[in-house]
């Protein structure tokens, strides 16, 4: 019984690597040398040290503002240009870097400067694929935050861009970027919980901006800020600084809790199992709490069936956010399989080994107590002969419990990937191609909820069945 499952086993982990053989040697644990290794050798891929990234963020939000003093964080990175549709956004840059940064309403203005490698994408969904796919055919790399495309029938187009412009594109759910994925991806490859079968991912926030009721600035007018861009092409509505403002909320230029947190629990965990993707889709939600006239939910659940592929068997996603949990904030991952489970959180993450034994046991709640007590003696003698003392029992492996160094940050791992690629470095994991593979599957949740039907997808092609 234990060979049967070992083969089933190895059927499915057809990647062992060297490194994978490493953290089958033992316990790993916290290690700053791995943080060490990783942060020097990036700079040092570089083609040379003096080459400087010169980048520009279009959209100077929450995120546009995070990703920017993140990627300052790897050295020769270099901001000269900002572009956004609220003026106060657009004064803030220079307030804190300095009034040369060339800022701007019309990101076309930033495409055309000659002195920019790189753009930063961290305007509302909306936008994503047309900046992403002007910057590409404007000579520009791209790191586009996720979701990389708001519906998914507009992702081929940036692959194709990608593919037609040789242009490095990153999309930016930065957690694959992470050495605590990194490892945990070693483990899952190493075999060591067994057959996945079914994988848990939850989030869950108790809070009101945790609910996206994000802060609106006194001064937001139709002067101050350019609501028909922010439109785009969606249905015409009177200005309404909400809607700039708390765009998360509103179907037409957001994702929802499927394009916002999703993806990232996708992301992970398709980088983990190398998985294209799932086939079916299901997804069920509600409006509970946070009933500010938002159109999507603020509970959703949602259940993936993945097929069997070389790197993985088939396996079941179960996906839940709660925006209004009283039992208060969580967020983890689980990877369960037959001898065993991974839980991811946030960079750290513990591992299980717990492996049958071949001998099922008997007594207690059985039906073996119901024999007559001679059917009963037989059944033991028998049993006896069968399962020898050696099948009875396992002795698993320790648990494996891995912190990423403090400190850490996969964020700044992320910037230095996409900078390390422009620079003709290893290419980004995270490219169009995996962009779509992750948001689709999320969005295909949305279609799921609002048409209130499964959907089916095919991971190898990307395409709605
Ligand atoms: N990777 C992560 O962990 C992470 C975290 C948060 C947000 N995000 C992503 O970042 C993106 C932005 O989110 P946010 O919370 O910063 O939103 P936000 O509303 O705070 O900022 C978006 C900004 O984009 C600007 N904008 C919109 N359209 C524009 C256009 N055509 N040209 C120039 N500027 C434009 C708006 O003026 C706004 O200031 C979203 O796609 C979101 O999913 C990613």
């Amino acid at each position: 019984m234990a060979e049967k499952s070992n083969n089933s086993r190895r059927k499915f982990i057809k990647q062992l690597s060297a490194t994978a053989a490493l953290a089958a040697a033992g316990p790993l644990l916290s290690n700053a040398a791995d943080l060490k290794k990783k942060q020097i050798l990036q700079p040092k891929n570089r083609i040379s040290p003096n080459d400087k990234i010169r980048f520009a963020t279009i959209g100077m939000g929450i995120m546009g503002y995070n990703d920017t003093a993140t990627a300052l964080k790897v050295p020769n990175s270099e901001l000269v240009a900002a572009a956004d549709l609220y003026d106060g956004r657009l004064t803030h840059v220079k307030e804190l870097y300095g009034k040369d940064i060339f800022t701007t309403r019309d990101y076309r203005e930033i495409l055309n400067r000659k002195d920019v490698d790189a753009v930063i994408v961290t305007t509302h969904d909306l936008w994503h694929d047309t900046i992403s796919i002007d910057a590409m055919n404007a000579g520009k790399a791209v790191y586009c935050e996720k979701p990389m495309v708001q519906h998914i029938d507009l992702g081929h187009a940036v692959i194709a861009t990608q593919k037609k412009t040789g242009k490095v594109l990153q999309v930016g759910s930065q957690r694959i970027s992470s050495i605590a994925f990194e490892k945990a991806k070693e483990i899952y490859e190493s075999g060591k919980i067994g057959k996945l079968n079914l994988v848990e991912a939850k989030m869950s926030r108790h809070d009101a901006l945790g609910a996206w009721q994000y802060s609106i600035p006194p001064d937001a007018s139709p002067k101050t800020m350019d609501f028909d861009t922010f439109l785009k092409n969606t249905k015409k509505v009177p200005f309404d600084p909400v809607r700039f403002f708390r765009w998360r909320n509103y179907n037409e230029y957001g994702t929802g809790i499927p394009g916002d947190l999703f993806v990232h629990l996708l992301t992970g965990l398709h980088f983990i199992t190398s998985s294209l993707g799932p086939e079916r889709i299901l997804a069920s939600g509600e409006l509970s709490y946070w009933k500010d006239g938002r159109n999507v939910p603020d509970v959703m659940t949602a259940i993936m069936d993945y097929p069997e592929t070389k790197t993985h068997p088939k396996f079941q996603l179960m996906l839940s956010v709660n925006f209004a949990d009283g039992g208060g904030e969580d967020e983890y991952t689980r990877l369960i399989g037959t001898e065993g489970m991974i839980e991811m959180s946030g960079n750290s993450f513990k591992v299980k080994m717990n492996k049958l034994p071949e001998a099922p046991g008997y007594g207690g709640w059985d039906s073996l107590d119901t024999f007559s007590n001679e059917m009963q003696k037989a059944y033991i003698a028998d049993y006896d002969k069968k399962y020898p003392p050696s099948t009875r029992t396992v002795k698993n492996e320790p648990d494996i419990v891995y912190s990423a160094p403090q400190g850490y940050d996969e964020h700044v791992d992320h910037f230095h990937n996409f900078f390390n690629a422009m620079q003709g470095g290893k290419p980004v994991v995270e490219d169009a191609t995996f962009g779509l593979r992750a948001a689709a599957p999320a969005i295909a949740c949305n279609l799921s909820y609002f048409q209130k039907k499964i959907i089916h997808w095919d991971p190898v092609n990307m395409k709605l069945v």
